[in-house]
């Protein structure tokens, strides 16, 4: 039973630092196996907000040891700022445990993921310019740096080098910048090395044997399923695998142990950065989404686009992730419209379709078939159980539940860790 995975069912921001700090009193783990410091997960403990973006969510509950897998791209300077902010506001991190395979997000990687995005000019994706796509890119070129080579001043330098060889060429040449010097690179990687060693640990070692042991490892997912490179709206994703089977190669557990995975699911849509979005609103309502709901982006402060429930999504991310349940976050949002539309299917050149297209072209051009679910006026955010919500509520999260082919087994009605109907236990 103990291995669960949890991790976003749209494009990201549907509330997992939320759901993986309500989940974080009663797991052993909370681990990290994708992405790295493009991920902003809020969580709010009584009156104290935390905004976490390389950390997983779980450092905040006390019994949990925190877990970055080796799927994460690091970059050391951030992971060690969050470190010491966390510190100053008096909570203890030194149970972390980091993967001295993940890869290091490098300055050069943050430097060609802003120059890349600049050069893209009208085609560019809207990244977070955190380094996120070149650090996975070098990690498959071959040419990435590792946490464990800052152990190493010799192989680190040769990598470095090696790494440094083609990008000056491609800087200077084409981007117009000045070459990095590799001296200054190797200089300030080893600068973090002492800092971090402490943390560094076999994880994968680490989490088998924990789970060898029945201890209860939850996996947390950065981004969110149509932001993955694979199966999500390419190229307009991230440069990671934030769907299910990434939690396997991500933190080396084998997909035999994951016994649940639960879909962080929004009342409605949003997204930050470029692409397709077929429920976009641009009018008051969208506006009023983004208002009411707070949309700006945790990590880069961008307004969110904002949209309706899309259950051609939901469907997908059931699919895709094999999901057993879902977590729907920010139904108390959507409190005061008369009616709220949902989209059922999209209507493509002329056709209705009912799933997602795998086309590009036909994503596009979708547009949304919508079905009117009479809305509520009530404040739900006290509600504690599913009876406590308006009828028309309850009306709105079973047909969310039906379109969406998982049961829907928690609630969030407001932002704080107790504003959560749980109807089925996670554990
Ligand atoms: P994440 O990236 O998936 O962790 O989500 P973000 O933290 O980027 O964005 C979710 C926002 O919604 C945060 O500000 C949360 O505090 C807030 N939130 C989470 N669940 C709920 C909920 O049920 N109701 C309301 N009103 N806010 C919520
Ligand atoms: P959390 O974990 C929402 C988006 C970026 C951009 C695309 C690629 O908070 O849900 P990247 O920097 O990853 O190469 O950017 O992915 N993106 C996110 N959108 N929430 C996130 O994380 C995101 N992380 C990346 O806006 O469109
Ligand atoms: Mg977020």
């Amino acid at each position: 039973m103990p291995a669960l995975v949890l991790l976003g069912a749209q494009w990201g921001d549907e509330g997992k630092g939320k759901a993986t700090d309500l989940l974080g009193g009663s797991v052993d783990y909370v681990v990290r196996y994708q992405g790295g410091n493009n991920a902003g997960h809020t969580v709010v403990v009584g009156d104290q907000k935390y905004a976490l973006h390389l950390l997983p969510s779980g450092i905040l509950s006390p019994g949990c040891t925190p877990v970055i897998g080796n799927g994460v791209v690091v970059d050391p300077s951030v992971l060690l700022s969050e470190l010491s902010g966390l510190n100053e506001r008096g909570v203890d991190t030194s149970k972390l445990l980091i993967s001295g395979n993940a890869h290091i997000i490098t300055p050069y990687n943050v430097t060609v993921d802003k120059v890349t995005e600049r050069f893209l000019g009208k085609r560019k994706i809207g990244t977070t310019g955190r380094g996120i796509g070149p650090t996975y890119a070098d990690k498959i070129n071959r040419v990435g740096i590792r946490v464990q080579d800052l152990y190493d001043e010799s192989i680190l330098t040769q990598k470095v080098e090696a790494a440094l060889d083609v990008k000056n060429q491609i800087l200077t040449k084409l981007y117009n910048r000045r070459a990095i010097a590799v001296e200054q690179v190797v200089e300030e990687l080893l600068g973090y090395a002492e800092k971090i060693e402490p943390y560094v640990a076999d994880t994968v070692l680490v989490l088998n044997e924990a789970l060898e042991q029945d201890k209860v490892v939850l996996f947390e997912g950065g981004q969110g399923t149509l932001l993955d490179i694979d199966h999500g709206t390419y190229p307009f994703v991230t440069s990671s695998n934030p769907t299910a089977g990434g939690a396997c190669t991500g933190a080396g557990v084998g997909p035999t142990k994951i016994s649940r995975v639960i879909g962080i699911l929004k009342a409605y849509t949003t997204r930050v950065g470029a692409g397709p979005f077929p429920t976009e609103l641009f009018d008051e309502d969208g506006e009023a989404l983004r208002r009411i709901g707070g949309e700006r982006g945790v990590t880069t402060g961008r307004d969110r686009r904002c949209g309706w429930f899309d259950a051609v999504i939901a469907r997908y991310a059931t699919r895709v992730n094999g999901l057993t349940d879902f977590f729907l976050t920010k139904l108390d949002v959507l409190t005061g419209w008369e009616q709220i539309p949902v989209c059922v299917a999209y209507e493509i050149d002329g056709r209705r379709v009912e799933e997602l297209p795998y086309s590009q072209t036909d994503f596009h051009h979708a547009k949304p078939v919508y079905e009117m679910l009479p809305g509520w006026s009530e404040d739900i955010s006290k509600a504690k159980t599913f009876a406590d919500l308006p009828k028309n509520a309850q009306a709105y999260v079973k047909a969310l539940e039906e379109m969406s082919g998982a049961p829907i087994s928690a609630i969030g009605v407001g932002p704080g860790r107790d504003e959560t109907i749980q109807i089925n236990s996670f554990l």
